[in-house]
């Protein structure tokens, strides 16, 4: 993952702007999502912050890899009607995406609006973080890796996205978790404020862009007062709530919801770096469930993305980031109960959907049952590329 901090605040960014230009917000969803740059929903941000301010944005623009001239060029001559008539870009990318744009559109008025660090990976503990530095940076090559607030702090830039200029400061409240009193922000999703405070609950179908559907179970924790045990990504804190996260009676639950989920998906899920970590938590070397083992034939029938229906575990997530970040409809559920599947389009191949190649849905399946073909292959070209690693998911042994 390519890591990039946001460069420029909302107010100089207005500056380069004037209220006649035809604004184009162009993003990109493969590697600084977790950055908070980049995406759909970024956009939509921006769209709105701007329509506020009286700017005029004419269209968003989501492309797959920003940093390849070819597929840029190609946008641009899919959409001439509207590019066109555009007299400003601002580009929610890395860098090399924006050096990209900037030679496609060499005609417009192109903003920058990110710096680029090289690459680096996701800690559930630290959030992105920076470990192979490139050279221009002058930062050391450390093994523990810089966290975005690093970043921020040493380069003088902006750690959230650019509505968090505009927003005040938020209501907090006390709650009690585990027997210790805990000050967190009022009327966000539980889920968020534990993990913000440190503590590893389990989650396999949450992530705070998606928003909560509920379906892992992984994260129950219990609430003084509430019957049984409730999803923390789906309850909003109230003050005084007196929760309970760690307890051998939800341990016992988690590892059973943990095993059900292994024992209806195929072995290969347990190569995900996500289901190990829990695995281990929990100490699961054995399953007290025995499901028929899937047998789904691998889709490989995109330009750029694999599937393996034997991977899925149903968490939706795919479903929607494409239909909210990306805007497509391409992935749905189909049958209901034990029958329940994913699939794209109307049951057909990934190949003959309208699947926009955003990656939106490889970046947030958690088991690697959708991976990017180019994953392992050098993008040639652009020669910082070959200095970095790319992302760890790796394309399924098949
Ligand atoms: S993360 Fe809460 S139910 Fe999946």
């Amino acid at each position: 993952m390519i890591i990039s901090v946001r460069s420029i605040s909302y107010d100089e960014l207005k500056r380069n702007l004037s209220h006649d230009d035809k604004i184009v917000l162009w993003s990109c969803d493969t590697c600084v999502k977790h950055c908070g740059i980049a995406g759909m929903d970024k956009m939509i941000v921006l769209e709105d912050l701007l329509r506020e301010d009286g700017y005029n944005v004419i269209k968003k623009e989501l492309v797959s890899e920003s940093c390849q001239i070819n597929l840029a060029k190609k946008h641009r001559a899919a959409h001439t009607d509207i590019f066109d008539q555009a007299t400003a870009i601002i580009v929610l990318t890395c860098e090399i995406g924006y050096q990209c744009v900037k030679t496609v559109f060499n005609d417009k008025k192109v903003i920058e609006t990110a710096k680029t660090f090289g690459a680096g990976n996701f800690s559930n503990k630290k959030g992105p973080i920076l470990t192979s530095p490139i050279p221009s940076t002058n930062l050391e090559i450390d093994p523990e890796g810089y966290t975005l607030n690093n970043l921020v702090e040493r380069f003088n830039l902006h750690p959230k996205f650019f509505d968090a200029d505009k927003e005040p400061n938020p209501e907090k409240v006390t709650i009690t978790v585990d027997g210790k009193p805990l000050v967190v922000k009022k009327n966000a999703t539980l889920l968020d404020e534990l993990l913000a405070n440190r503590m590893k609950i389990p989650h396999l179908c949450y992530d705070a862009s998606l928003g909560a559907i509920g379906a892992c179970r992984m994260c129950l924790v219990k609430i003084e007062g509430k019957r049984g045990f409730v999803p923390s990504c789906s309850t909003i804190i109230e003050e005084n709530m007196v929760v309970t996260t760690e307890d051998e009676e939800l341990e016992e639950l988690r590892k059973s919801v943990l095993q059900m989920i292994l024992a209806e998906s195929g072995p290969e899920i347990q190569q995900s770096r996500d289901i190990r970590f829990w695995m281990r938590r929990y100490k699961l070397t054995d399953n007290k469930f025995y499901l028929d083992e899937k047998d789904e034939p691998v889709d490989d029938s995109s330009e750029v993305l694999i599937r393996d229906p034997n991977r899925c575990i149903l968490c939706g997530k795919c479903v929607r980031a494409c239909t909210e970040l990306s805007g497509q409809r391409v992935f749905n559920f189909a049958n209901r109960g034990s029958k329940t599947l994913a699939i794209t389009g109307l049951n057909e191949s990934f190949g003959n959907t309208d699947c926009a190649h955003c990656l939106a849905c490889a970046h947030y399946c958690p088991t690697n049952a959708i991976t990017p073909k180019s994953i392992n292959k050098k993008i040639v070209g652009y020669p910082f590329w070959t200095l970095i690693s790319y992302p760890k998911k790796v394309a399924p042994k098949r």
